[in-house]
């Protein structure tokens, strides 16, 4: 029985620095009622992603920025709830990648889900995380920029995190020599000895200089892959130790979401074309044909046990804030999701 009013976050002010409750409203509102070709759903679980952030900016870089007022946009796993598109009925599930919000019901036009059934071989949120962004932005992001051969060496930064550890173990798969950067010892460790990676370092409190002469020595025959979460100086570092012909997949900048102003561009830029380096951006969503065949080919590796990775679940509407900040400041856990009903 849906409620009678949608609660609703709204983004009250562009905020500065991590997100915190002054940035946001919780507003009520009637149950929006949908037009032909959209659905009315109620939001089961919401994706928190670091690229929220950087949509709350005013320069927003590739999706329209959040409007003062408006929703904050997300990824959900929604159920339908009233149906005004052919392909969705009320009772069925789907994901709706950037186009629902952080409130109760969304009204969404029904092109842009992606219908997802219950399987009796993994809970039907698995669809937001290890088979959606969470992890097939690391498989895409290794596996087609990355092109991990046998004997090379792969570097990943923000390594603990969902798609960092993915990254790494991916990378792993295809006998590659790994090694993370994460933001403490612990982390670090536990890259080593849950996460099967060949080394790790915490890069809090380094300079450029320093962040290089660590990679140096982890990577004493350079880096052939950097799959690159963070951007600014870990990137600048990683850019002085290339091997040749490296790749470096441009997956995220979570160093710079909360930075306002314009962001300084890599200082060792020149490395790339010393090192005749390849250089690519991606967003999983541009992949999405090939989801089907890359969600079998991960569920193979999870079953098999090649594949560890951990979700970092809060519950209620009221938990999102506090659960974004997380990371930003590095406490998150795994894949960050909100749960906000059952399916
Ligand atoms: N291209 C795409 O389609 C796509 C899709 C999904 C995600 N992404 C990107 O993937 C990256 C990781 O996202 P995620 O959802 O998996 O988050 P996550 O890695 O689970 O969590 C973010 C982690 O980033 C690290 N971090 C935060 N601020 C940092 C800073 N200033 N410098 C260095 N590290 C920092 C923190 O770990 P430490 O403790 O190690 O600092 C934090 O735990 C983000 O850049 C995101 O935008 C890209």
């Amino acid at each position: 029985m849906p409620r009678a009013l949608n609660r609703q976050i709204t983004l009250a002010r562009r905020p500065s620095g991590i997100a915190g409750p002054d940035d946001f409203a919780l507003i009520e509102s009637p149950l929006p009622e949908p037009a032909d070709g959209e659905v009315l759903v109620e939001n089961l679980y919401l994706s928190l992603d670091a690229a929220i952030r950087s949509w709350m900016k005013a320069d927003c870089s590739y999706f329209p920025p959040i409007a003062i007022g408006e929703p904050v946009r997300s990824t959900a796993l929604v159920r339908v709830l009233a149906s005004r598109h052919p392909a969705f009925k009320p009772g069925d599930h789907a994901v709706a990648y950037a186009c629902s919000a952080w409130q109760d019901y969304s009204v969404i036009a029904g092109d842009a889900m992606f219908a997802v059934e219950e399987s009796p071989d993994f809970p039907l949120h698995y669809h937001l995380s290890i088979f959606s962004a969470m992890g097939l932005t690391p498989y895409f992001g290794m596996l087609d920029i990355g092109q991990p051969k046998p004997g090379e060496t792969a570097l990943i930064s923000a390594a603990a995190g969902a798609v960092g550890s993915l990254a790494g173990q991916i990378a792993r798969i295809k006998g590659c020599r790994v090694v993370g950067i994460a933001g403490s010892d612990e982390k670090c460790r536990k890259l080593v000895d849950e996460m099967g990676f060949d080394a790790a370092f915490n890069y809090k409190g380094k300079n450029t200089e320093q962040l290089s002469r660590e990679i140096a020595a982890l990577c004493p025959n350079g880096v052939d892959i950097f799959f690159d979460n963070v951007g600014g100086e870990i990137l600048d570092a990683a850019l002085l130790n290339l091997a040749m012909f490296a790749r470096i997949a441009f997956c995220g900048a979570i160093g710079d979401y909360t930075k306002n102003g314009p962001i300084p561009g890599p200082y060792n830029y020149w490395q790339i074309l010393a090192r005749c380096a390849t250089v690519r951006g991606f967003l999983t969503l541009y992949y999405k044909d090939q989801f089907p065949a890359a969600i079998a080919e991960m569920k193979g590796w999870l079953d098999n046990g090649q594949l560890k990775f951990t979700e970092d679940i809060s519950v209620g509407l009221e938990s999102v804030i506090p659960a974004f900040a997380k990371l930003f400041t590095g406490e998150n856990t795994g894949k960050l999701l909100v749960r906000l009903s059952d399916y």
